[in-house]
């Protein structure tokens, strides 16, 4: 193992009180989930040994520990995107370094576009597989035996069990959720009309600039994952207006308690 995984994880360590168990990637707009955290301690990415430090805006780049629902949870408020210039490794150590703290699940959330006409924007969608189109994969090079194996299975890459939690809580909550196929593109531009057209061909519902590398490290790590999306447009083409990064700030906003509400009821279930 890298020392500086290991010099990370001990900084941290530190710094807590107990293990964290669930591990929390938070997207654009989604980072009030991490205010919900009881008895936190905040460790700001800046602080960090080795350590990326976050750039965009609607990512407050601080990890915070604690518990919610009774559960012991490490969120990251603000990840590391690919279209930012960071390496896939830097993009993934995170996801690394929580296992090493002890992490067994992840839960990861992102802002995407809706590529699925039947779904709406503002709706909330598990991601039930993925299609990495970043052209990029964090498992290339040699590979660590500490970490993982050198051939990854993917079959199973979004847990069934927690989709299988994610959707009776949403139905307990009266919320209306899809589940769908995400699609990675690099971005940081949104895609073109025929992009989005060809992400739909190719059997994607939602597209995105990021998760697909966290949920490849995490399942290279054995954790097991449960990715949900907050479809803050309709993908570029589907709509007659252009897109932009405020519009998706807002509608991830305006969905903040719903998301914020079936995050915690999952959370309590897993
Ligand atoms: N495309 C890519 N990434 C995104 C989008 C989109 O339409 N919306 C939010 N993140």
């Amino acid at each position: 193992m890298k020392i500086e995984l290991k010099q990370t994880a001990d900084y941290i360590k530190e710094r807590l009180i107990d293990t964290p168990k669930i591990g929390l990637i938070l997207g654009s707009g989604l980072g009030v989930l991490a205010e919900e955290i009881e008895n936190p301690t905040t460790l700001s990415y800046e602080d960090i040994p080795n350590f990326p430090v976050s750039t965009v805006e609607g990512h407050a780049g601080q990890l915070v520990a604690g518990t919610i629902e009774g559960k012991q949870v490490i969120a990251m408020q603000g990840r590391f995107h690919f279209y930012e210039g960071y390496t896939m490794e830097e993009v993934v150590f995170p996801v690394r370094v929580m296992k090493e703290l002890g992490v067994e699940q992840l839960v990861v959330t992102n802002a995407a576009g809706a590529v699925n006409e039947s779904f709406s924007v503002g709706d909330l969608m598990i991601i039930k597989d993925h299609i990495n189109n970043q052209s990029a994969n964090p498992l290339i090079g040699p590979n660590d035996a500490a970490l993982g194996l050198r051939f990854t299975d993917m079959s199973n890459a979004y847990s069934k069990q927690l989709r299988a939690i994610a959707h009776e809580q949403a139905s307990i909550l009266g919320i209306n959720i899809q589940e769908g196929v995400y699609v990675a593109n690099t971005g940081p531009c949104y895609e073109t009309p025929a992009e989005v057209r060809m992400a739909r061909k190719l059997g994607g519902d939602a597209v995105g600039m990021s998760t697909v590398p966290e949920v490849i490290a995490a399942r290279h790590a054995g954790l097991e994952v449960l990715g949900i999306s907050c479809l803050s447009n309709m993908g570029a083409g589907i709509l007659p207006q252009p897109l932009n990064h405020e519009e998706v700030i807002e509608v991830t906003e305006k969905v903040r308690s719903s998301f914020l509400g079936l995050v915690k009821a999952i959370l309590k279930e897993m």
